[in-house]
C-alpha cells in the first residue's frame, strides 16, 4: 500500500510539473512581466523622438502606480524601411511581446501588421501615422493616438491670412496674389495631404488668391528642405512671398537657406509642431508661427493605453473621449509669432528698396 501511495504521488508531482508554467501558454494575468514594443518609423525625426523621451517619462513616473519591474517598453528604430519594420515587428510577436506600440513606417503595411498581430493576440496601438479607417476596423483589440491634421492645416492657413491682412507688404510684387512655396512631408502621410489641402483652402477661404510656384517633398527633414529652397530661391527668388511648409523641421531647413544668400532675403515661413528649436525661431521673429503638435501628450497617451493593454485593464475605464472605443484625439494649437517681432528690420529696408525701385522705373516710363 505504501508503496502504491508513493507511486501516486511520483505521477502527481510529474503530472503537476507538465501544467506548471513552461508547458501551458501563461494568461495575462498570470506572467510577471509584460513587454510592450515600441516601433519608430525612424529614430532621427526631431518630432518622434520628443515624443519617445515623452513615453520613457510616463513609463518612469508612474512607476509606483503601475509597479517598478512588471513591465517595460524597448524602442525599435524602423530606418525608415518598410521590410525592416515588419520584421522586427514579427521577431517581437514570436519573442512574446504583450503590446505593439507601432508608428508605422508605411500605412499600406498596416493590414499585414494587423493580420499577424491578431493571429498572435497581440493588442496595437498604433500613433502618429495613421493607418486608413478600413484597416482600423479590421480587429477591435486595434488604437490610435494621434491629432486630427486637418485641424492643422486649417490653422496653418489662419496664420497665414492674418499674417497678409496685416502686413500688405507681404505682397512683394503688388499683384494682390500670395506666391508661395508649398514643402511637404513624405508622401502618403495623412498629416502631408491633409495640411497641404486644408492649409491652402482656409487661405483662399479668408478672400486670398494665391498662386503655387513649386511644391515639394521634403520629407520632413530639415536638411532636405534646405537643399531644395535653395535651389528655388536660384529659380524664384524674390518672388515667393511665403513658405508654407508640413512642419517645423522643413520650415527651419527653409530659413538656413535662406540667411546663407548673399541678399537679405525676408520670407515669411510657417510650419507645424511648435519643437523648441521652431519656438526659438518663432521669437527671434523667423517664423510667422506655428501650429502646436503635444509630443508629450501623445507620448503619454501611448505609454498609458500600451500599459493598460498589457495589464488587461479595459482602456475605456480611464480614458473616456476614446472615439469608437479606438481613437484618442488630442488638440492642435495655433501658435503665431508676436506682432513686433514679425517684420526683421532686413525685409523693412529690402521693401524700401523695392518701393524706390519702382518710382524710379515709373517715372522712367513717364
Ligand atoms: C508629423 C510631424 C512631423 C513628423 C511626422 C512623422 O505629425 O509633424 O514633424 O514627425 O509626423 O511621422
Ligand atoms: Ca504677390
Amino acid at each position: 500500500m505504501k508503496r502504491i501511495l508513493i507511486f501516486l504521488s511520483f505521477i502527481l508531482i510529474s503530472l503537476s510539473s507538465c501544467t506548471g508554467k513552461s508547458a501551458v501558454v501563461e494568461t495575462k494575468s498570470e506572467k510577471e512581466h509584460m513587454d510592450i514594443a515600441v516601433f519608430l518609423y525612424r529614430n532621427d525625426d526631431h518630432f518622434i523622438n520628443t515624443l519617445k523621451e515623452a513615453i520613457e517619462e510616463t513609463a518612469v513616473k508612474n512607476e509606483k502606480d503601475w509597479g517598478k519591474g512588471t513591465y517595460s517598453f524597448t524602442y525599435f528604430n524602423g530606418k525608415n524601411q518598410n521590410e525592416i519594420q515588419i520584421n522586427q515587428i514579427k521577431e517581437a510577436i514570436s519573442s512574446g511581446a504583450d503590446v505593439l506600440a507601432i508608428n508605422i513606417v508605411e500605412r499600406g503595411s498596416a493590414k499585414k501588421i494587423i493580420d499577424m498581430a491578431k493571429e498572435a493576440d497581440v493588442p496595437i496601438v498604433f500613433f502618429n501615422r495613421q493607418p486608413i479607417d478600413v484597416d482600423m476596423a479590421r480587429w477591435d483589440k486595434l488604437y490610435y493616438v494621434g491629432l486630427d491634421g486637418i485641424q492643422s492645416g486649417e490653422m496653418q492657413g489662419e496664420i497665414v491670412a492674418d499674417y497678409w491682412n496685416e502686413h500688405p507688404e507681404m505682397d512683394k510684387n503688388g499683384d494682390g496674389i500670395l506666391q508661395y512655396i508649398m514643402l511637404q512631408g513624405q508622401y502618403n502621410h495623412q498629416d502631408t495631404i491633409l495640411r497641404t489641402k486644408y492649409s491652402i483652402e482656409t487661405i483662399k477661404k479668408a478672400g486670398i488668391a494665391v498662386e503655387e510656384l513649386a511644391k515639394e517633398t521634403a520629407n520632413w527633414q530639415r536638411l532636405e528642405a534646405d537643399s531644395i529652397i535653395t535651389t528655388l530661391l536660384g529659380v524664384y527668388g524674390d518672388r515667393i512671398e511665403l513658405i508654407i511648409s508640413n512642419n517645423d523641421m522643413m520650415a527651419l531647413g527653409a530659413k538656413d537657406a535662406i540667411a546663407r544668400r548673399d541678399k537679405e532675403v525676408y520670407i515669411p515661413t510657417v510650419g507645424v509642431d511648435g519643437t523648441s528649436p521652431a519656438i526659438e525661431a518663432l521669437e527671434k521673429g523667423e517664423l510667422i508661427g506655428t501650429v502646436f503638435n503635444d509630443a508629450k501628450k501623445q507620448g503619454e497617451m501611448v505609454a498609458r493605453l500600451s500599459y493598460y493593454l498589457a495589464k488587461g485593464i479595459d482602456p475605456a475605464s480611464d480614458l473616456e473621449n476614446l472615439e469608437s472605443g479606438t481613437y484618442y484625439w488630442i488638440d492642435y494649437e495655433k501658435i503665431e509669432a508676436k506682432k513686433e517681432v514679425v517684420l526683421p528690420v532686413t525685409q523693412k529696408s529690402k521693401i524700401e528698396d523695392v518701393s524706390a525701385q519702382n518710382i524710379e522705373e515709373s517715372s522712367e516710363t513717364d
